[in-house]
């Protein structure tokens, strides 16, 4: 179906037409109207405030229209009941029964009912995290584990960093938790630098165990970690894997035993909440996980449940949708003023990026609209010292979530009321701008000549109404970052099915990869490659040169 073809779109299209031009700060003078009241949410421990936008209640009307035509709650529905809506892979896609805490759940997938699997993974990733935090699991000569490195990458790493270190205050000094993803030998080399051999537990997390980065920096692990002449079969102690693909953990030299399984039906970018999030577990403990679980599942509740028109995903996800597709607007920008979270930007570029990025429908026919953002961010208030200044006064629309906390994770004079004070003034500021004749104003009372008023007057001048939500949380604890990763998870969702498009395959990271793999040979002695463009046969050729100069 193309969204453009629909009579919720052409009625959207006339309604920008009226809209699109207002002023943010103009839709905040009908004083009948209580926008914060209005445009704002409550689910899962957030709020949600999105009344700092180009749209009034007849927007989100009609916003709602195109997403019911496009089959938003049907397909909603379709991905909650495990229907095969990942059509190219032929997969379901069910990160939701993940976390669905229901003990009596059931959910039927080919006429298997997955729950009691899930319960059963996660009731050997109880057990195996409370040994090694305990000190039960030890390393091969009795030491007990201080340091465990999760070598994985993609989804298999960055959802259970950006975890780990948003939930660092909950974790145990006793164990500290490490991540290797990049193939760059620095980044295996400046983690096992500080290391002990016998007490460091590795985990080796790969959905295919095929990925390349993955398995060369498992082998190396494991080249170190024998390298101090430690038999074979302490490897049983100091290995573990998570994956879907056993016979690749057994090649590897892993013991089945100490693999925790997920499934085809939990996509990679979609997996901290499987047996992929064992190091967040071996991090915060099993019960904090259990508590990220629940969040997710409290948002999960909401998305599935509250009317679009009160939906927390769904309205963010439509918002991005009114932008994108009307605007022009080309990135996003999230910004949480929480430094715990400094790799959540990180973590939903993949998601967002991974999921969205296409240019054909799910049915193969090629979109004539843009899809999914860029999507950038930064802590604030770093990045206001970095990049905010192309948001406020750039030419590109720059629609941004700023999200913060209540109560700080650690208290320390004044610093939470000053992180929180720009985390509301900047939204102010990029909603009202500042007219020239404020500017103006400004100068003269500071004194400055007509001429110099004339010229700094333009440079100093603001033109507001970028539009921006706000999401605000008591605290930054397990239960309320699931369900700040749950609603994006949905919003992501919610985009994909407004773009008609399978937000669940990722067939554009296999062309580099193949290529690098082609490339991997022709790198080996001195002779000069000339089977590519001549770019790539050039930079190749001058890289062997400046190797062996
Ligand atoms: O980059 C592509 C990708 O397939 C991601 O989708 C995935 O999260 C990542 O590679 C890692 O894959 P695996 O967990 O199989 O090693």
């Amino acid at each position: 179906m193309n969204p453009l073809e629909l009579d919720s779109f052409r009625a959207l299209a006339a309604h920008f037409d009226e809209i699109g031009h207002i002023h943010i700060a103009d839709l905040f003078e009908d004083a009948e109207h209580d926008r914060f009241e209005l445009f704002s949410i409550e689910a899962a421990g957030l709020l949600l405030d999105y009344s700092k936008n180009v749209m009034d209640e007849e927007t989100l009307q009609l916003l709602v229209a195109q997403a019911r035509a496009m089959g938003l709650e049907e397909k909603r529905e379709a991905m909650f009941r495990g229907e095969k809506i990942n059509a190219t892979e032929g997969r379901a896609v069910l990160h939701t029964a993940l976390r669905n805490r229901d003990e009596k759940a059931s959910l039927l997938l080919d006429g298997h009912d997955v729950m009691p699997d899930v319960r059963e993974v996660l009731a050997r990733v109880r057990d195996f995290s409370e040994r090694v935090r305990l000190g039960a699991w030890k390393g091969h000569d009795g030491k007990r584990i201080t340091d465990v490195v999760n070598i994985g990458i993609g989804g298999s790493d960055l959802g259970p960093v950006m975890a780990t270190e948003a939930l660092r205050s909950f974790a145990t000094d006793a164990l500290r938790v490490h991540f290797v993803s990049n193939v760059d030998g620095t980044h295996l080399a400046e983690t096992l630098h500080h290391l002990h051999r016998d007490s460091t537990l590795f985990v080796i997390a790969s959905k295919t165990f095929t990925t390349q980065e993955t398995m060369t920096n498992a082998e190396s692990a494991k080249a170190w970690f024998l390298a101090d002449g430690a038999p074979a079969s302490a490897v049983a102690r100091h290995f573990v894997a998570v994956s879907t693909n056993e016979k690749g953990v057994r090649g590897f030299g892993i013991d089945p035993a100490n693999m925790f399984g997920f499934w085809d039906w939990v996509g990679g970018r979609y997996s901290l909440w499987s047996a992929i999030g064992l190091p967040i577990a071996l991090a915060i403990g099993f019960d904090r996980f259990e508590e990220l679980l629940d969040g997710a599942h409290a948002m999960d509740r909401h998305f599935r449940e509250a009317p679009l028109e009160r939906n927390m995903p769904a309205v963010m996800g439509l918002l991005g949708f009114w932008y994108g597709n009307f605007f022009g607007a080309e990135s996003h920008a999230v910004l949480p003023y929480d430094q715990s979270l400094h790799r959540f930007p990180a973590y939903l570029q993949q998601l967002d990026m991974e999921s969205n990025g296409k240019s054909v429908r799910a049915d193969g026919s090629e979109v004539d609209y843009v899809t999914g953002p860029v999507v950038f961010g930064e802590p604030g208030t770093n990045g206001q010292h970095a990049f905010y200044q192309l948001i406020h006064q750039g030419t590109r629309l720059v629609p941004a979530d700023f999200i913060a906390a209540a109560i700080p994770q650690h208290r320390m004079g004044r610093h939470h009321d000053i992180l929180l004070s720009n985390f509301f003034a900047q939204p102010e500021a990029l909603m009202n701008g500042k007219t020239i004749e404020d500017v103006e104003a400004e100068l003269a009372a500071e004194g400055r000549s007509a001429e110099e008023i004339a010229t700094l007057a333009p440079h100093k001048t603001f033109a507001g109404s970028k539009p921006t939500n706000s999401i605000l949380m008591k605290r930054l604890e397990p239960r309320s970052l699931g369900a700040l990763v749950a609603l994006y998870e949905h919003k992501v969702f919610v985009q994909g099915i407004l773009w008609g498009i399978n937000s669940f395959d990722q067939w554009g990271v296999e062309l580099g990869k193949q290529l690098a793999k082609k490339i991997l040979p022709e790198l080996e002695g001195d002779a000069a490659v000339t089977g590519h463009d001549v770019s790539t046969n050039g930079l190749i050729n001058a890289w062997k040169r400046l190797r062996s100069s």
